[in-house]
């Protein structure tokens, strides 16, 4: 309780006769000429953060402050004010939050707020003691504002390439002196190396910051990394990064209009529709080609897919295609052989409709079925072969056994 604290008590009497003394009848401007503050009406801190407060005072010219100026800074509260910060006043307390930074001697009133709690906003006024010369200024009276913390970590925006060791750091907010915040990364990556480091600054202040290394694989592409920073228990503010990861392009061949899971070759017949797909994956986007034979084909594109349309294929639409995709990252290709089998449908044995089993099942079918029915053809030669020299062999043995007899 602030009754308790004798020179407080003492102060807070002083200060209610100053304000009577010097307030109760009008303009302060006006009243006492050549005495002037200029700082800011309002401050926002946010709790576990800081705010250093620019300042700065008059007196009159033909007044002088001595060496020993006493400086405070009062807040307001229940019509009271209590002394929160001063300079060259021992018997003064502050509150550990709220400090005299400025050299009084020389007009300076700025001050400084850190890690301020809920009861610190209020109404705050500055005033100096230099022996016989004494003054409250009173036309800028600063409101200090106490908000939740809203401020958050920064993390640095290195490029990640898939295989390539990184180094990302997260810098915590706010330029402190005293408060020292906790890091924890969270994610998928896996992190070999951390190292928290602070910078200090000329006036005592510091930033915070945590580096983290580790190799980025496409795997974790788009995948959330986190740096949490914590002030005290209950004082957390974090960053989410997505993170981008680049990498090579890889490719995936759909050939569309016959049933076929071999992408490597594919039988076509006369009046065949297909459309031959290359659907590539890669970060950065990649640019996508289809090859005939080595010459550019007619091809769409959409978003990382490149078409090429066979209609009616004709036996000029046979050959090799070929995919090429390539980013900053590397290159990639896929081979299509596309081959022209000769019999139109008519001619082959069954159901010509587009329905038909034999239809849909071509690309098994004939290459399942042209080997064996060669290898049957082959074996009835032999076989037709061997029984005409057989047929020989038994001739001969008549014309003996006739001889004989
Ligand atoms: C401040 O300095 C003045 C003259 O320099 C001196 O007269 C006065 O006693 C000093 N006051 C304190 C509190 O030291
Ligand atoms: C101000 O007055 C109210 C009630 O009048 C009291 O509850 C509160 O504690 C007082 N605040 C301070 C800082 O003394
Ligand atoms: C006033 O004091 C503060 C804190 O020491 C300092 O940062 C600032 O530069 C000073 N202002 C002037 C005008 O000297
Ligand atoms: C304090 O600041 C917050 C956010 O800027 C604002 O919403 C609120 O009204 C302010 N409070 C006062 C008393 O000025
Ligand atoms: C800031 O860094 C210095 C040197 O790296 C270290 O000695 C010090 O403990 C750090 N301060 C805090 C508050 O972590
Ligand atoms: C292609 O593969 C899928 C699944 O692997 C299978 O269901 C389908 O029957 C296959 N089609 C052909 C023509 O082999
Ligand atoms: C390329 O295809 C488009 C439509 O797919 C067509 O209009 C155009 O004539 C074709 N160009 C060539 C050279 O075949
Ligand atoms: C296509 O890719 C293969 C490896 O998959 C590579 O050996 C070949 O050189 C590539 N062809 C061209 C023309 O780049």
């Amino acid at each position: 309780m602030w009754y308790k604290n004798f020179p407080v008590l003492v102060d807070s009497f002083l200060f209610l006769f100053l304000i009577g003394s010097q307030l109760w009848s009008g303009n302060v401007c006006e009243r006492y000429p050549g005495y002037k503050i200029t700082t800011s009406r309002s401050v926002v801190v946010q709790r576990g953060l800081c705010a250093h407060v620019p300042c700065s005072f008059t007196i009159p010219s033909d007044k002088k402050l001595f060496k020993n100026v006493t400086g405070i800074w009062y807040r307001f509260s229940n019509d009271t004010g209590y002394t929160i910060a001063s300079k060259n006043n021992p018997k003064l307390q502050t509150n550990g939050r709220f400090f005299l930074t400025g050299n009084v001697a020389s007009g300076n009133c700025s001050y400084y707020i850190e890690n301020p709690i809920p009861a610190d906003m209020a109404t705050y006024m500055f005033r100096f003691e230099s022996g016989p010369l004494l003054f409250s200024y009173r036309d800028i009276e600063p409101y200090v504002n106490v908000t939740e913390l809203t401020d958050r970590p920064t993390i640095s925006t290195e490029r990640l390439v898939d295989g390539k060791e990184v180094t990302l750091t997260c810098t915590s907010p706010g330029r402190c002196r005293n408060i020292k915040p906790q890091f924890l990364w969270t994610g998928k990556i896996t992190i070999t190396k951390q190292k928290n480091y602070n910078k200090t600054y000329q006036d005592g202040s510091r930033t915070f910051y945590s580096s983290i290394t580790f190799t980025p694989t496409q795997l974790y592409h788009k995948s959330p990394l986190y740096c949490k920073v914590t002030f005290k228990q209950d004082l957390i503010t974090l960053v989410r990064k997505s993170l981008n990861i680049e990498y090579a392009p890889s490719m995936k061949i759909i050939i569309e209009g016959v049933d076929t899971n071999d992408t490597n070759s594919v039988i076509v017949m006369e009046g065949d529709t297909i459309t031959l797909r290359c659907i590539v994956n890669s970060n950065p986007k990649a640019s996508i080609y289809w090859y005939k034979d080595d010459f550019v084909v007619n091809q769409t594109r959409s978003y990382q897919t490149a078409s090429v349309l066979l209609a009616n294929v004709t036996p000029s639409d046979a050959g090799r295609f070929q995919c090429f995709a390539g980013n900053e990252h590397g290159v990639i290709n896929a081979t299509v052989h596309i081959i022209y089998y000769g019999i139109p449908l008519d001619g082959f044995p069954g159901e010509a409709s587009e329905d038909s089993f034999l239809y849909k099942y071509r690309n098994i079918i004939l290459p399942a079925t042209i080997v064996p029915v060669g290898l049957l053809l082959l074996l009835a030669l032999l076989v037709f072969a061997c029984w005409r020299k057989r047929q020989n062999k038994l001739k001969s043995a008549e014309v003996s056994d006739t001889l004989k007899k």
